[in-house]
């Protein structure tokens, strides 16, 4: 992805619940070394904190169905458009995206997954972990495709599970080497 010297890469941020990772990229959109900006943002769940919370940061928010793509699939599409979004960042957005939009954004999706992948794809990836006494876990950036959390991938980071952690403990940890990665994963892939 190119961008001219200067110039803010437009983001759009994808979200369904608490959307911890959507603050912090807003608030890191807001530093001067930031190289992008986030422009919008697009839930399927109108009680989502994250978006209760960006609309208090005055950033647009639109809320789709994301059920029946007929009914919102164009309307996504040129609203993305008529913004000049440049990359659309999924952060605990829980729908699955069709293939056709996928089509459009080729290369211009994103999403942050709580596992090493390509280990513990979908849900529960701390239970998994630790059910199988792993020595590590941590969070992936990846490219979106049409297979779940299969793109490939752009940053990790990894941290040590220790025998007293439980899933909350590991969530909590997981979500701050998150918060790291996400901003510097998309520093990465603009260049
Ligand atoms: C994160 O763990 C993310 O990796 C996953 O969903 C969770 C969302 O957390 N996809 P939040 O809504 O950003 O707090």
């Amino acid at each position: 992805m190119e961008k001219l010297i200067g110039e803010k890469v437009n983001i759009a941020v994808f979200v369904s619940g608490e959307g911890s990772n959507l603050k912090n990229l807003i608030k890191f959109s807001k530093k001067k070394k930031s190289n992008f900006s986030v422009k919008i943002v697009i839930s399927n769940n109108f009680k989502s904190k994250g978006l209760l919370y960006a609309k208090k940061t005055k950033i647009i928010t639109r809320v789709y169905n994301f059920i029946n793509k007929k009914n919102y699939e164009k309307k996504l599409v040129s609203t993305l458009s008529k913004l000049d979004i440049n990359l659309i960042c999924l952060a605990g957005f829980m729908k699955i995206l069709p293939s056709s939009f996928i089509k459009k954004f080729k290369g211009k999706i994103i999403n942050i997954h709580p596992s090493l992948l390509p280990k513990y794809k979908g849900l529960n990836t701390h239970k998994r972990a630790l059910i199988n006494k792993d020595k590590y876990t941590g969070c992936t950036v990846h490219y979106v495709n049409n297979k779940l959390d299969s793109g490939k991938i752009i940053l990790q980071k990894k941290i040590r599970l220790l025998k007293k952690d439980n899933i909350e403990s590991v969530r909590k940890k997981v979500l701050k080497i998150e918060h790291q990665i996400y901003p510097k994963a998309i520093k990465k892939i603009i260049i």
